[in-house]
């Protein structure tokens, strides 16, 4: 397993962090989500709602490996954290610019931790009737769900701890990296 130490990070330097999904990992099991969402979507053009910023990376790579046509579009909110632990409060930073009434809608996201976000965003998409409305999230934290919620799409399940890279971010930095990394010492955000 590949570790590093960040350096040059302000407050971050020092922090050893682990590679947990490689790239090739990553790229092999959209490729999997892909083919299932092409066959189950198969005559129809979903819209695809990227849920910003995180998901930016997992939708662009998503979206390249479907054999369907699909639309694209983004929503961005915020969840409010005290320490590790989500507050439960969501707001709404940047709505949809699409018509998703009578639409085929899959959500994008780049994890789901409480499952918080994922109930909000399902309600503010259903208040508008789409045809249908799926989830596809790239990781799952199972033992964070505060509420029963369940993903038509995960790409991968991991452990409670806080992970960076290939579109998530601590404090917003770190997003860039190309494949996911988890912090060795958890108490990293406290
Ligand atoms: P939830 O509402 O608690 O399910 O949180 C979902 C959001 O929290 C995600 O879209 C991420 O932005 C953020 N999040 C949760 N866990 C992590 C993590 O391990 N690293 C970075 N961001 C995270
Ligand atoms: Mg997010």
């Amino acid at each position: 397993m590949k570790t590093r130490v960040i350096e040059d990070a302000g407050e971050y330097s020092g922090q050893a962090i682990e590679e947990i999904l490689t790239l090739e990992q990553l790229e092999a099991r959209i490729k999997e989500l892909a083919a299932e969402i092409s066959k189950d979507y198969a005559g129809k053009v979903p819209i695809l709602i990227g849920v910003l910023n995180g998901s930016v990376f997992f939708l662009a790579d998503l979206a390249r490996n479907l054999d369907i046509e699909c639309e694209i579009d983004f929503i961005k909110v915020a969840s409010y954290h005290s320490g590790t632990q989500s507050s439960g409060t969501v707001r709404l930073i940047k709505d949809i610019s699409c018509v998703v009434t009578n639409r085929d809608v899959i959500i994008v996201e780049d994890i789901i931790d409480s499952g918080l976000t994922a109930r909000f965003l399902k309600h503010r998409i259903l208040e508008n009737n789409p045809s249908s409305l799926s989830f596809a999230t790239l990781l799952l934290k199972p033992e964070c769900l505060k509420l029963e919620f369940k993903a038509e799409y995960t790409g991968f399940e991991v452990g409670n701890r806080f992970l960076v890279g290939y579109g998530l971010d601590l404090d917003q930095k770190f997003r860039n990296l190309p494949s996911i990394w988890a912090f060795s010492d958890n108490d990293i955000i406290d």
